[in-house]
């Protein structure tokens, strides 16, 4: 099955002869299963029709900022919509205005827009695609990010044979490919992440807590996603907030309700993180109205939380499990004792001891604990960065064991 079933392609053609090529490329994305919107600039009707192009991609073709009576073609859902958008062919004139980010269409609009990697096509004549402009250009967009499928060499439209000619659609439909496969690993697997802190109720307006941000767990829901994962993040209370549209997020308050919510989820997933800090005890009684402060002193009887890890493990059969652990002394030893005792395929250890990692801070030093591998230490790096490590470490496992 290709990397490409179920990806959001959105194609933008500008007006080159090799836009009538461009039904094809379309044909070949669809063949791979991806879901392709197409959009036009006004000059390119010239070379290939929007009936062509809406049929074979089942999708109205857009070049219009406004649609009849006024509505608005929005260009800004178009740009978030797309997993990946290709500008195929691009001409001189559309590599030049996105160059300098001049915005005077609907693919313009669009491509300022957009989120997801870019890719271009060029197409342009032998002198054209020589001319040190046209060159600066593209190297403008490859240091803005955005990647150049080069053109290829052939006999061109002017007949001048020479490299200008838009790459095969075959070839460019690779290319994008390879470029999924490259960059998400993890593309297929569905991965539940819990994150953040749990509140016990005591009563209806307090509870036991813990300073748990949620940032690490967040941080590896975003980047599951963007490698290519179905991504469920369950959530204990915590400001934080996701604008991936594509996040399953789960709210839950207690440890009992995060259990829950997990276990609902459970089956359908490949790999689970626990990343939250599970409260490991709640109070036995939740009083329905508020504490009155009457006496000097007062206790609260506490009772354990399931753990939710140790309980995952039981019925793990193949998935990968993930736990957290933060140590104090003997860290290596007791992560692995936990590793056991959870049945879990890795523990990501956090020291407290390690200045700048740990709860509510932007960095983390970790180290990974597994059964059959050494331990594996990291140095102090951003949250997001230890997110990639954890997750391009199970990716790598995943494969192993596939
Ligand atoms: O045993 P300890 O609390 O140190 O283990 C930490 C790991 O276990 C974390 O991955 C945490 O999410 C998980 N945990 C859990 N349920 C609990 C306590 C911790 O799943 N009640």
């Amino acid at each position: 099955m290709s990397v490409l079933k179920n990806k959001k392609i959105l194609l933008a053609v500008t007006a080159g002869i090799a836009a009538y090529k461009t039904p094809l490329l379309v044909r070949e994305l669809v063949k791979k299963n991806a879901d392709v919107r197409v959009i036009i600039t006004p000059e390119a009707l010239e070379f290939v029709t929007p009936l062509t192009l809406s049929t074979l991609s089942g999708k109205p073709v857009e070049w219009e900022f406004t649609k009849e009576k006024g509505q608005w073609n929005n260009h800004v859902e178009m740009g978030l919509w797309a997993d990946l958008m290709i500008i195929a062919p691009l001409t001189a004139r559309t590599l030049s205005a996105m160059a300098d980010g001049y915005c005077d269409n609907l693919v313009m609009a669009t491509y300022l827009s957009a989120k997801c990697p870019v890719f271009v096509a060029p197409a342009m004549d032998l002198d054209m695609y020589q001319h040190p402009s046209t060159q600066n250009n593209l190297q403008k967009l490859i240091e803005n990010g955005n990647h150049v499928i080069p053109a290829a060499s052939g006999e061109l439209a002017s007949g001048l044979i020479g490299q200008g000619r838009m790459e095969e659609p075959e070839n460019i439909a690779q290319f994008i490919e390879e470029f999924f496969q490259k960059n998400q690993p993890l593309q297929g697997k569905k991965i539940l992440v819990s994150a953040g802190p749990t509140y016990e109720p005591i009563d209806p307006v307090r509870f036991i807590g813990n300073h748990s941000s949620g940032k690490m767990g967040f941080e590896i829901a975003k980047k599951a996603e963007e490698m290519g994962a179905e991504v469920t993040l369950v959530a204990g209370p915590t400001s934080l907030s996701i604008d991936n549209q594509k996040i399953t997020r789960i709210d839950v308050v207690s440890a009992l309700e995060m259990k829950d919510a997990i276990d609902e989820k459970f089956d359908q997933q490949d790999v689970i993180i626990m990343a939250a800090a599970v409260a490991d005890y709640r109070p036995k009684e939740v009083f329905d109205k508020k504490i009155k402060k009457k006496t000097d002193e007062m206790s609260i009887e506490l009772v354990k939380n399931p753990d939710i890890l140790k309980y995952l493990g039981t019925k793990k059969s193949d998935k990968f499990l993930v736990g957290f652990a933060l140590e104090t002394n003997n860290a290596l030893e007791h992560a692995k004792g936990k590793l056991l005792s959870k049945n879990a395929d890795m523990i990501v250890l956090n020291s407290l001891e390690d200045e700048g990692a740990g709860f509510g801070k932007e960095t983390n030093k970790v180290t990974f604990v597994t059964r059959d591998q050494p331990a594996q230490s990291f140095p102090l790096k951003s949250k997001a960065e230890v997110a990639e490590d954890i997750l391009n470490f199970i990716a790598q496992n995943l494969k192993k064991n596939a």
